[in-house]
């Protein structure tokens, strides 16, 4: 069996925000271990799981870079608020289309598309922002 990981963390997915980043790997884990499970054919199995911890890993890390963002003054929040609040409900549909056709690829190429493209260009977008202010808060 293939154990190469889905996505490989490396410095290009990094904002230099250390929560941020730290957060972003974890949600990189979930989206890497559904990916395991589908490729020993046990995707549906851990469908549930996934997109439970997905959710509310999703919520938590999302209210803190939202929280960041405003701290920071950052000019685009509404904006970057409405990429989250899209990926909240899309992530949902996807999982239901993933249970009812009895295929967890559906929802693990979502995760994977969404999330390389909101850590490697949304996010992106901020780091220098509130890089700067995360960096002027005392330790
Ligand atoms: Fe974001």
């Amino acid at each position: 069996m293939n154990h190469a990981l889905l996505i490989q963390w490396s410095d290009v997915n990094s904002s230099g925000i250390p929560i941020i980043d730290d957060q972003h790997q974890g949600i990189v884990s979930v989206i890497n271990s559904l990916a395991y499970f589908v490729r020993q054919n046990k995707g549906e199995y851990f469908l549930n799981t996934a997109f439970a911890m997905m959710d509310s890993y999703s919520k938590l890390h999302f209210t803190t870079e939202e929280d960041l963002l405003r701290a920071a003054g950052y000019a685009h929040l509404a904006d970057h608020q409405r990429l989250h609040g899209n990926l909240v409900r899309e992530s949902f549909f996807k999982a239901s289309e993933s249970f009812r056709l009895h295929d967890p690829r559906i929802y693990l190429d979502f995760l994977k598309n969404w999330w390389v493209d909101h850590i490697n260009v949304q996010d992106q977008k901020f780091a220098e922002t509130v890089g700067r202010y995360v960096a002027s808060l005392p330790s």
